[in-house]
């Protein structure tokens, strides 16, 4: 069952990401593929921040301080939500510019990166 609904809701992504790329005219139309995922990712899935914060503890840390408060090899994640929205933090954290190094789809599932993005994101 609960594969299943992994399954169904992973083509519902790529067909939403193929309606994306053919509308014309709306906002998602400029979008390309792994940003239209993320925007729809965004939309619909809020992101568990509790889970998110342990992922964080876990996986990133020790780059950007304990709750992404102090940084380190990477910046400071304080009111990252000024920066950039969650849909941006996602498409950033899916394929992020070295060194912060590439963690999706392995060590984290897309579940992972959009429950670290909400945590992210509530970082005062
Ligand atoms: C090996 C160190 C390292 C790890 C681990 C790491 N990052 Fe980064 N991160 C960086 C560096 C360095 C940058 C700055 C890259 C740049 O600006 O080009 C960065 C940038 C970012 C930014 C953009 C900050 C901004 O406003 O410019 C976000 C958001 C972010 N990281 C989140 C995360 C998350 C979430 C994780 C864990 C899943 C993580 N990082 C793991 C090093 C790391």
């Amino acid at each position: 069952m609960r594969i299943a609904a992994i399954v169904l809701c992973g083509s519902i992504v790529v067909v939403l990401a193929g309606c994306a790329k053919s509308a014309s005219g709306g906002d998602d139309a400029s979008l390309n593929e792994s940003e239209a995922h993320a925007h729809f990712a965004a939309r619909y899935y809020a992101g568990d921040v509790a889970r998110g914060q342990v992922i964080f503890e876990t996986n990133c840390s020790t780059c950007h301080g304990s709750g992404g408060r102090s940084g380190g090899v990477g910046p400071s994640l304080v009111d990252e939500s000024e920066r950039q929205d969650l849909s941006r933090t996602i498409v950033w954290i899916e394929n992020p510019d070295p060194p912060m190094p590439k963690l999706f789809p392995s060590p984290l599932s897309e579940r992972d990166v959009a429950d670290v993005a909400a945590f992210v994101q509530q970082i005062k």
